[in-house]
């Protein structure tokens, strides 16, 4: 795994914007696989600033999971979390940008439909992904299979709690989500990890000195041949 060490979050976000816009520019058509939570915010805002300069005709995007539940209208949905932050700033196309529905009637259905979508896509070529600090990858919970597709999860108690900083109510954290499975992730031809701050310092070292369990999903990163991590010094510190 490269690690790129950035000095704080700005820096961060900056390195990892330009890398995103490098890939654009290199292909003729790209799949972007995207992250939502805080840490990749500053890096959309930098992509929205570099924007001019990258052709986003080329892009398709499929985000990473979806709180089950929500509908795309809703405030907290992490379809509307993308709507404002990057595909409405960006003017991307609804034809360009694709999520898992969480509300969905039958989630079960809804989660097939969208792992066969990205396949027909031919699979994701770059898969922005944050860490959670118990290691979770998308919402891929500890334990989680690494054989898994896109399917749906419960979400931990420590999950709920780190999230619901984003909304009104602790409990209106919704209890289940969508996700893309390990291995959907895995089939990535490459992977960028971001992480910021002293609150992932442990999770990172972990990331890059732990030994591979589904304990800890994220380590399964150490197994795949192209993963560039850019952190910044607090999440390094620990390493
Ligand atoms: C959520 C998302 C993950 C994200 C993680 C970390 O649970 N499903 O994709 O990486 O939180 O979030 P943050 O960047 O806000 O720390």
């Amino acid at each position: 795994m490269e690690v790129i060490a950035a000095k704080d979050y700005q820096d961060m976000s900056e390195k990892a914007a330009s890398l995103i816009a490098e890939e654009i520019n290199k292909q003729p058509a790209i799949v972007l696989g995207l992250a939502t939570g805080g840490t990749p915010e500053g890096t959309y805002q930098a992509l929205i600033r570099e924007a001019g300069s990258v052709p986003l005709s080329r892009l398709q995007t499929f985000n990473l999971d979806e709180y089950a539940g929500l509908p795309p209208e809703h405030p907290n949905s992490y379809h509307f979390y993308m709507k404002e932050k990057l595909f409405l700033p960006l003017q991307l196309g609804a034809n360009q940008t694709h999520l898992p529905r969480g509300d969905a009637d039958d989630l079960q259905k809804e989660a097939g439909r969208y792992e066969n979508h990205i396949q027909e896509s031919g699979g994701i070529d770059l898969q922005l992904l944050g860490i959670g600090e118990n290691g979770h990858i998308g919402f891929n919970e500890p334990g989680s299979s690494f054989d898994s597709r896109t399917h749906i999860v419960e979400l931990k108690p420590s999950t709920r709690e780190a999230n619901a900083r984003f909304f009104d109510e602790k409990e209106e954290v919704p209890h289940h989500a969508v996700t893309m499975g390990i291995q959907t992730i895995m089939e990535s031809r490459r992977i960028m990890l971001l992480a910021s701050g002293t609150r992932k310092q442990e999770a990172v070292t972990n990331l890059l000195e732990g030994k591979i369990s589904e304990d800890f999903p994220a380590s399964v990163l150490q197994k795949h041949p192209y993963v560039t991590i850019i952190a910044d010094e607090a999440a390094l510190s620990g390493v």
